[in-house]
């Protein structure tokens, strides 16, 4: 197939990939927003939803629908069943264990509960947590309460002007305190892709453990924690085309084994008398409470449904996308792009010349262009760029190159109408 015929099928051109069926999977693509066609760009923030999910979900809560772990009736078996064959799945997808894998309500609590089960107890007053330039807020402040609480301290790896972490200063930074790195896959404000591997490699040599957010790496980037060989490994699943609410927090096995609950409640405990409560093996003893259980369901079906298009696929895909973006926002004049690391996501982060990043996300909707402005919760690094906001598109599996040039023309509109 040519590359004009390509396009024309909805191909993408490297891929072979069929953007057009897959769009027909998402039920929210197809809609207008002030009489223009919705170009979702804000993927970074939360994906749409497969109509499998909408699936998993409605044949839950419309035949399944009872707790779990609990009941000894049929429903409650099946629901039981279900969650944990989520759990299976989620395993499968990260290359750990089912045992290894407690649901969370999302990447925030996950990093929470790591720090707080965990990190807590191996923190005395004046050790030393590495995060970097590059975090979002989830993985800065659980780490800023835990040093109020422990006496340790934050130390920060910093980056280069392009949005790269600068490797020999966070190597530099690691001294005989450092106890734990906690480091984003993927920059939710840049896209950056960063070592982890190469960080998870340093920080074994030296006895740091690392917890890796990668709330921004699973929808784009093939994750294997065994081969990484980080410590915990968090991630949500409404980033990754699933539910809200639903999150997961990877560790190993050996780690979670030694931690205390992080909350008290039902199904985390083996036995309660009012002298002592015995607590339930990992992953149940961090899951206190009626789990998210249609979530975890959603979740999976998510999963399933982004391996059945193949990971390598989207990827490509996606890649395309983010040349094509990066290309045509260059070209137009007043136009800076924010983040030009040299492995990078399917994020694009803007400024233009004079104009407020909230101004060209208003021009942007006007034209049924989704993106968000703002920090993007990462107001450190937007202080290290010297930057209040930026304007930022994010792509996801089912954005097209057309969509690409409706965002550039929006972008020339909002240079228009405030330049
Ligand atoms: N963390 C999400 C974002 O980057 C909400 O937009």
């Amino acid at each position: 197939m040519s590359p004009q015929a390509a396009v024309a099928a909805g191909c993408s051109l490297s891929s072979g990939f069929n953007v057009s069926r897959v769009r027909g999977d998402f039920p929210a693509l197809d809609q207008l927003v002030h009489g223009r066609p919705l170009v979702y760009l804000d993927n970074a923030a939360t994906t749409q939803k497969p109509r499998v999910v909408l699936d998993a979900l409605f044949n839950f809560y419309t035949r399944d629908c009872a707790n779990v772990h609990r009941g000894v009736h049929e429903l409650s078996r099946r629901a039981t069943e279900a969650y944990e064959g989520a759990r299976r799945t989620v395993a499968r997808f990260l290359n750990a264990a089912p045992h290894e894998i407690v649901f969370t309500r999302g990447a925030t609590e996950a990093i929470n509960l790591a720090a707080q089960a965990f990190a807590r107890s191996i923190l005395r007053e004046g050790d030393e947590i590495l995060l970097t330039e590059l975090e979002h807020h989830s993985n800065i402040v659980p780490w800023q309460l835990l040093a109020e609480q422990t006496g340790a301290r934050l130390v920060v790896a910093p980056i280069n002007d392009r949005g790269e972490l600068l490797m020999e200063e966070l190597e530099r930074r690691l001294s005989p305190r450092t106890r734990l790195i906690a480091v984003a896959h993927v920059s939710n404000a840049l896209g950056t892709i960063n070592p982890v591997a190469e960080i998870c490699r340093m920080a074994r040599a030296r006895g740091i453990r690392v917890l890796v957010d990668g709330a921004q790496a699973a929808p784009h980037v093939r994750i294997d924690v065994r081969a990484l060989d980080c410590d915990f490994y968090a991630f949500s699943g409404h980033k990754l085309y699933g539910p809200t609410g639903i999150g997961v927090l990877y560790g190993k096995a050996e780690l979670l084994e030694r931690m205390p609950p992080y909350q008290g409640g039902g199904d985390m405990i083996r036995s309660v008398s009012f002298e002592k409560t015995l607590f339930n093996d990992p992953p149940y003893r961090f899951e206190a409470g009626t789990p998210h259980i249609a979530g975890a369901i959603g979740l999976a079906a998510a999963i399933e449904y982004l391996t059945g298009l193949g990971l390598d696929e989207i990827a490509r895909h996606e890649y395309e996308l983010l040349s094509a973006a990066t290309r045509a926002l260059s070209e137009i004049p007043g136009v800076r792009l924010v983040g030009t690391a040299s492995h990078k996501a399917a994020v694009l982060s803007f400024v233009l010349d004079g104009i407020h990043p909230h101004d060209v996300a208003t021009v942007l909707d006007h034209e049924g262009v989704a993106v968000r402005a703002g920090h993007h919760c990462a107001q450190p690094l937007m202080e290290r760029l010297g930057l209040p906001a930026t304007t930022r598109a994010s792509f996801a599996l089912y954005n097209t190159l057309e969509e690409v040039e409706v965002l550039a023309r929006a972008v020339r509109r909002a240079r228009e109408l405030f330049g």
